[in-house]
């Protein structure tokens, strides 16, 4: 069956928060999502620098330098520029005005209810976050989110309930503006595309986070790489490499999985369950399997490490076709609510 418009790609708009190095975790969960996604659909990927300065305001110049790395863990994972549009969320001024409009009309009851507000405000108890900004972060996100009117919004389980509000405040905005429950709506009601955990776990066998003290990152280099790997727990019941070991509650056995060729796995299993094939084996294996791994992400990391200026272009080209939106969007918005001077 045809579709009547073939070439029309359905958009997406997603972004992250430039808050450090992106590690494995983030490459399994959200990063093989992302390139996967780029190839058919219309991809809006930011760098949510705005957002980062909600928890990081008492010293927003440190967020300056995780913006290019973002970045650069995103091309070095695969994210294309000529297949997808990267730009950085605080060079679209359009973005601060229409967080404005939409801050006027968002009830303070909607976002006090929101979920994530009292438990991200317990779990960063050491920041004081009793600001204005932070109770308004899910403004902030819809506003990024539906300046570019996209279908889908690819984000985590922990995100759901501010794709929520999201739709509401979009509902609310048509039916303030484009003529009540009868009119025709202007923002579609992007629907959450929910991305799927990483089946990778940290070195510890807990979730890979950099709080743990148990991720690669994905600039790591080698030497580090290998260290962390040899120096992972395996089976703790396996003291001597003559004892029989489990590759089930094994560290190591997961990564395997993942990053070794699958027709090696059988040998890993049998050769650990009979002890006939040591942890230290198991782990000199697992380093070439992340080595390969590695390769050609880090190449990719290379060629901007290598010329900075390549990154910068990648970012305006990005900012350039997002303003462009933005702007539609903006002209069309400033006519609904009559400020169109
Ligand atoms: N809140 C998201 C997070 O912490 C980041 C984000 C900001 C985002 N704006 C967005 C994600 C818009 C998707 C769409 O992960």
């Amino acid at each position: 069956m045809s579709s009547p418009m073939p070439n029309a790609r359905q958009r997406i708009v997603s972004g992250m928060r430039p808050t450090g190095p992106l590690h494995l975790g983030h490459h399994f969960g959200v990063l093989v999502n992302w390139v996967a996604l780029q190839q058919d659909y219309d991809c809006f990927f930011f760098v949510a620098d705005w957002h980062a300065m909600t928890s990081e305001y008492a010293d927003p110049r440190r967020i300056k330098q995780f913006v290019p790395e973002l970045a650069k863990d995103w091309l070095a994972a695969g994210l294309d520029p000529e297949k997808c549009v990267i730009y950085q969320q605080s060079q679209i001024k359009e973005i601060a005005e229409l967080h404005l409009i939409l801050s006027m009309i968002t009830p303070l009851g909607w976002l006090e209810r929101c979920p994530t507000y009292k438990d991200q405000k317990e779990q960063l108890a050491a920041k004081d976050l009793n600001t204005y900004g932070f109770l308004g972060y899910p403004v902030l996100m819809t506003t990024d989110i539906i300046m570019f009117r996209p279908a889908h919004v690819p984000v985590g389980e922990d995100q759901l309930p501010h794709l929520e509000l999201c739709r509401e405040i979009a509902r609310r905005f048509n039916y303030l503006n484009c003529g009540g429950e009868t009119g025709t709506p202007y923002f579609p009601e992007p629907m959450a595309m929910l991305t799927r955990e990483s089946k990778l776990p940290g070195l510890d066998g807990r979730k890979m986070s950099k709080s743990y003290g148990n991720a690669i990152a994905l600039g790591e280099d080698m030497d580090s790489v290998r260290k962390k790997v040899m120096a992972m727990l395996t089976d703790t019941n396996r003291l001597r490499k003559a004892d029989p070991g489990d590759p089930d509650v094994c560290n190591l056995f997961p990564y395997h999985k993942i990053m070794t060729d699958a027709d090696r796995l059988p040998e890993i299993m049998t050769g650990c369950r009979d002890a006939s094939w040591g942890c230290v084996d198991c782990k000199r294996l697992l380093v070439q399997s992340m080595e390969r791994f590695l390769e050609p992400i880090h190449a990719r990391r290379a060629v901007y490490d290598k010329d900075p200026a390549l990154l910068w272009d990648v970012l305006a080209e990005g900012n350039r076709k997002a303003r462009a939106k933005a702007c539609e969007t903006m002209a069309a918005v400033r006519e609904l609510v009559g400020f169109d001077f």
